[in-house]
């Protein structure tokens, strides 16, 4: 039973790789504090009203943060921002300050927005959930921006090699 149950996650994480889902940085302020990571784990769920789901490891600072804040800004990542996806996914604001290594500015809800983005959103969290080692942060879109002539996203399969910041508990 326990050999079936490892074989079965296995497979289910091939299955999901496979997708090869796009990649996603979310970035928040609350008080003096900034922060922000790399998020694979993230989807709209609804079209009206629309809704975004962003889920944060509770290894993350980004989380630590997001948990007193009031929004979220969420990041779409082009295939020329790998180094966006380096500083935010392999980093953690534990150790550095990784606004201190990009350009970014003060947008809507005085969350930091990446100058370095395919596009973005801000959101108002309405909702959360503990999905076990990630909370899901719902958002409900309060402004956005996509870049003209945007590149094809960055996903997965092209960061999949990074040593995260933290490891997921
Ligand atoms: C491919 C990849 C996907 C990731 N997906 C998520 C995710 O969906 N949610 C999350 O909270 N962290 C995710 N991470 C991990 C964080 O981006 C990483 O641990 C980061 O360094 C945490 O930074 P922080 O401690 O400053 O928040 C992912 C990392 C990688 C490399």
């Amino acid at each position: 039973m326990a050999d079936e149950a490892v074989g079965i996650s296995a497979v289910f994480d091939a299955v999901v790789a496979q997708a090869d889902t796009p990649m996603w940085v979310v970035t928040v302020a609350a008080g003096d504090q900034r922060a922000g990571c790399l998020v694979g784990f993230a989807t709209q769920v609804s079209i009206e009203p629309r809704v975004f789901l962003a889920c944060l490891s509770k290894a993350n600072r980004t989380y630590e943060i997001a948990r007193h804040a009031t929004h979220l800004a969420v990041h779409l990542l082009g295939t020329t921002a790998l180094p966006l996806a380096e500083l935010f996914g392999s980093e953690t604001g534990s150790e550095i300050d990784k606004f201190d290594h990009c350009e970014w500015e003060e947008g809507p809800h005085l969350l930091p927005i990446l100058t370095g983005a395919t596009g973005w959103f801000t959101g108002r969290i309405t909702r959360t959930d503990d999905f076990g080692d990630h909370v899901g942060f719902l958002l409900s879109p309060t402004a956005a921006h996509l870049r003209k002539r945007p590149p094809a996203p960055l996903r997965y399969h092209a960061v999949a090699s990074l040593t995260p910041g933290h490891a997921a508990d």
